[in-house]
């Protein structure tokens, strides 16, 4: 299978979570790419850089940090500038700073869903890493085992 993990990224953590899963996938046998959302500005008005073509991959990771308790507003502008997700396979996941779900994480979890749903594909994987849990080891170990085996 074609795996593309299209990540945004502003300080390494979502791109470091994503380089592990982009192993994980391969030691599967997956031929996978990993590529950026690039944005400038980094406030609530982003403007893309480059927005990563999706149309080779039959399996879609969309991964980016929690900003403000949602999804980074680069992400959210990506998503919603996508041609078409349908007949994809789509996962994703967030990483945010806090230790609960629900101080971000989850809320942009249900954005991402949302806006993939927008464009014809529902996120039937995903996941959220806490950055500064004792548990993040654990959490990215669980994180790459689980979507790179879909289930
Ligand atoms: C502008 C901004 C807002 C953030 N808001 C939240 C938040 O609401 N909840 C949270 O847990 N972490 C928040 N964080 C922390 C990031 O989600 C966390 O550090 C993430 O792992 C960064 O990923 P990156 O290194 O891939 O950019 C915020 C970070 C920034 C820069």
């Amino acid at each position: 299978m074609k795996v593309g993990i299209i990540v945004y990224s502003q300080s390494g953590n979502t791109l470091l979570v994503a380089q592990r899963l982009k192993k994980a996938f391969e030691e599967k046998g997956h031929t996978v790419s990993l590529e950026k959302v690039e944005a400038s500005g980094e406030g609530a008005n982003p403007k893309l850089i480059f927005a990563p073509d999706v149309s080779p991959y039959d399996l879609i990771v969309f991964a980016s940090p929690v900003h403000a308790f949602s999804l980074a507003p680069a992400m959210k502008l990506y998503l919603s500038q996508l041609q078409d997700l349908k007949g994809k396979i789509v996962y994703s996941f967030v990483t945010q700073q806090l230790k609960k779900d629900w101080m971000g994480g989850n809320h942009a979890i249900k954005q991402m869903k949302s806006a993939c749903r927008e464009k014809g594909a529902e996120v039937i994987m995903d996941s959220i890493v806490h950055w500064s849990s004792n548990e993040r080891e654990g959490q990215i170990e669980a994180l790459t085992n689980k979507l790179s085996a879909g289930k």
